[in-house]
């Protein structure tokens, strides 16, 4: 099972690389790899195995910070309901995943966001697309899939899908004021 010390941080440089796209079919290494990100997911958001095993709770994760650059990433994601249950639970292991549409209209999470790849504190608005459309081969259902993604999905997509071309969250950080609001935006809790 992956761990955290099999991922880098932003004081590797390989973090800021371009991550390539992979070949299908996919190979069955590719596909183990995909799998194992995706259960390191649910590892990390299972109170027990996380404790156990020291990891930081994560939604999602891209094969770069594992220091290999295909574009490749994993997403676990659950909507809850208003008394706190589990509504739906969104996951995906996608291999070449790519934006095909989103809208004018930016949402930001209120608290900023995080990553496995970020140790230091980087507080501060990271405004992205409030819906988008991503296409990609997943490999939890053998099948290409059209997603569309709102609120804090949306905003985890456009997170994994910037490592594969070496950005990290805070590079969309307004320097001088991280705070500042961000017109026509939606805020997400
Ligand atoms: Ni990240």
């Amino acid at each position: 099972m992956l761990l955290m010390k099999d991922i880098i941080d932003d004081h590797d440089k390989r973090i800021r690389d371009i991550s390539l796209p992979v070949e299908m079919p996919l190979s069955k290494e590719d596909e183990q790899l995909l799998l194992d990100m995706h259960e390191f997911l649910v590892n990390s958001q299972d109170e027990d195995i996380s404790k156990k095993y020291h990891l930081r709770p994560a939604v999602g994760i891209a094969a770069v910070q594992l220091g290999i650059m295909k574009r490749m990433c994993a997403i676990h994601v659950l909507d809850f309901d208003n008394e706190g249950n589990i509504k739906k639970v969104n996951d995906y292991a996608l291999v070449n995943p790519k934006i095909i549409s989103y809208t004018e209209k930016k949402a930001y999470l209120k608290d900023g966001e995080g990553c496995l790849s970020v140790n230091e504190e980087r507080d501060g608005f990271v405004p992205r697309y409030a819906k988008v459309t991503v296409k990609g081969y997943d490999v939890l259902t053998h099948s290409d899939v059209t997603i569309v993604a709102r609120g804090f999905l949306s905003i985890c997509l456009q997170h994994e899908l910037d490592h594969f071309d070496g950005k990290l969250f805070y590079d969309h950080i307004n320097k001088e004021f991280p705070k500042a609001p961000i017109p026509n935006a939606m805020i997400i809790e």
